[in-house]
């Protein structure tokens, strides 16, 4: 059969309240047109992040009521520990509440004032994080990741040639190397195998650790598959045990690719790295065999490692967004291309090109899919990172805005009904107007920013 079904039934349903145009009007103003101060009750279709929004199965819910809850030594994080290093064959493994927290301990630890650290692209807390250590966080994509148009099949891939060339001139600076699989801020694209390697074999040359940030290691595994030389007729955990096995370490959120609705890790080889790690999680997280975790947490992580490798999961998954950018691509809206495995990235600058960046066509994109249709959707672009350091302001590299898909929530009716909300939107595009920041914060604006139309 072609038809790519949603494979499940669901068992458990959860209303979507809908509203008027009139009231969505409303809720935009009294949100200053931010999409984050706007209650989740007044959304139709939440597609402001895949993080923490994944449906549990049923076997997930089930081992939820098997969760040891003991402070110390519990079965749940022992299984949690198996699960990982099934997949991920690292020595240490120590649980967090998130992503963001495995990331603040790790570069409190290896990040300071004086360091760089170099990445394919950096997420937003990442980078955050390391700024916060005092060090600089520095993206070396490759071209065509930067390119919405291109359609290279790895667009997430590290530039390898600038990375030489970084640690050739500052290996001293630098404490260690990073990949984002895939690549949010870019598109959702995947890192090759080969590119993984490649750099491992860089970073190793010059005796720096490798550590992957591994959110969305499944769909880039699956992506290896369908995209990578040689790699077709291999299964799945094996090529998710290939790119790890190239690595040092890692840091990931558990509210992505482990199909739950919180948790983390940082796993590392390094026996001095990890004693290090364990004594800043005490002071912050908990103590290491639940890091800020509930043992039920961590038994919904370990099932939903076992269920996010399944292939036929992973087909429907990267086919949701594949089709959404088929249909836009039919109405002539432009999206980053080849599609990504998490979320949809309308190109925003193009899309509305009568909106100059820095009045945030993103972002009057996604005021406009609101109003539209109670789209839920978040821009990556001039809000997120156009603010310098000296308060300044120049364009991102790009404008996107992105709609990220929730694991296992929406059907392909709801798929239909953004791409008509879309629709309409094209139809009068050239009526959106910009956006003018009335108040911001220092740092992660785009959270808490408040808007006023020009
Ligand atoms: N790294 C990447 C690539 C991410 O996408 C995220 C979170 C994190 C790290 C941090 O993980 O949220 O568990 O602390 N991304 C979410 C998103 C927030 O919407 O893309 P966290």
């Amino acid at each position: 059969m072609k038809t790519i079904i949603e494979p499940f039934r669901i068992k458990a349903i959860e209303p979507i309240r809908l509203t008027t145009p009139a009231e969505r009007r409303e809720v935009l103003k009294s949100a200053h047109w931010n999409l984050f101060a706007v209650r989740s009750e007044d959304v139709t279709i939440d597609l402001l992040t895949d993080s923490g929004t994944s449906a549990m199965s049923a076997r997930q819910w089930a081992a939820l009521m098997a969760g040891d809850e003991s402070y110390a030594g519990s079965p749940s994080f022992y299984r949690f520990e198996a699960a990982v290093k099934a997949l991920m064959p690292f020595r240490h493994v120590i649980p967090t509440h998130q992503g963001r927290a495995a990331e603040a301990i790790l570069f409190a630890l290896i990040g300071g004032a004086g360091r760089v650290i170099p990445s394919n692209a950096h997420f937003d807390t990442t980078r955050a994080n390391i700024e916060a250590s005092g060090a600089e966080a520095r993206d070396l994509l490759i071209e065509e990741g930067r390119d919405p148009a291109s359609r290279h099949p790895f667009k997430g891939n590290m530039d390898t040639a600038r990375l030489e060339r970084l640690l050739e001139e500052r290996h001293a600076e630098v404490p260690a190397v990073m990949l984002t699989v895939t690549n949010n801020t870019g598109g959702g694209q995947p890192v090759s195998l080969e590119n993984i390697r490649a750099t491992a074999a860089i970073a190793n040359r010059y005796g720096k650790p490798l550590f992957i940030d591994g959110c969305r290691f499944a769909e880039n595994a699956y992506f290896i598959k369908l995209r990578e030389p040689g790699q077709q007729s291999r299964a799945v955990p094996d090529i998710v045990r290939d790119m790890f096995s190239a690595a040092d370490g890692m840091i990931m959120s558990a509210k992505k690719d482990a199909l739950a609705n919180i948790g983390g890790w940082l796993a590392v080889n390094d026996d001095t790295l990890a004693q290090g790690a364990r004594e800043r999680l005490i002071l912050t997280e908990g103590f290491p065999t639940y890091g800020g975790l509930a043992g039920r947490d961590l038994e919904a992580i370990a099932q939903g490692l076992a269920e996010v490798i399944d292939e036929d999961y992973l087909r429907y998954r990267l086919r949701t967004c594949e089709y959404v950018v088929e249909r836009l691509r039919a109405l002539g809206v432009p999206t980053v291309e080849p599609s990504g495995g998490h979320a949809v990235f309308i190109d925003a600058r193009a899309f509305l090109d009568h909106i100059p960046p820095l009045q945030y066509p993103g972002q009057a994109l996604v005021a406009a899919l609101y109003e539209q249709g109670g789209v839920r959707s978040c821009e990556i672009g001039t809000v997120m990172f156009g603010r310098q350091s000296d308060g300044s302001e120049r364009p991102a590299m790009m404008d996107l805005v992105r709609l990220a898909m929730p694991r296992r929530v929406y059907t392909q009716a709801h798929a239909d009904y953004l791409i008509e909300v879309i629709g309409e939107i094209a139809a009068r595009r050239g009526d959106l107007r910009g956006l003018r920041i009335v108040e911001q914060p220092q740092r992660l604006r785009h959270f808490t920013a408040q808007f006023a139309p020009l």
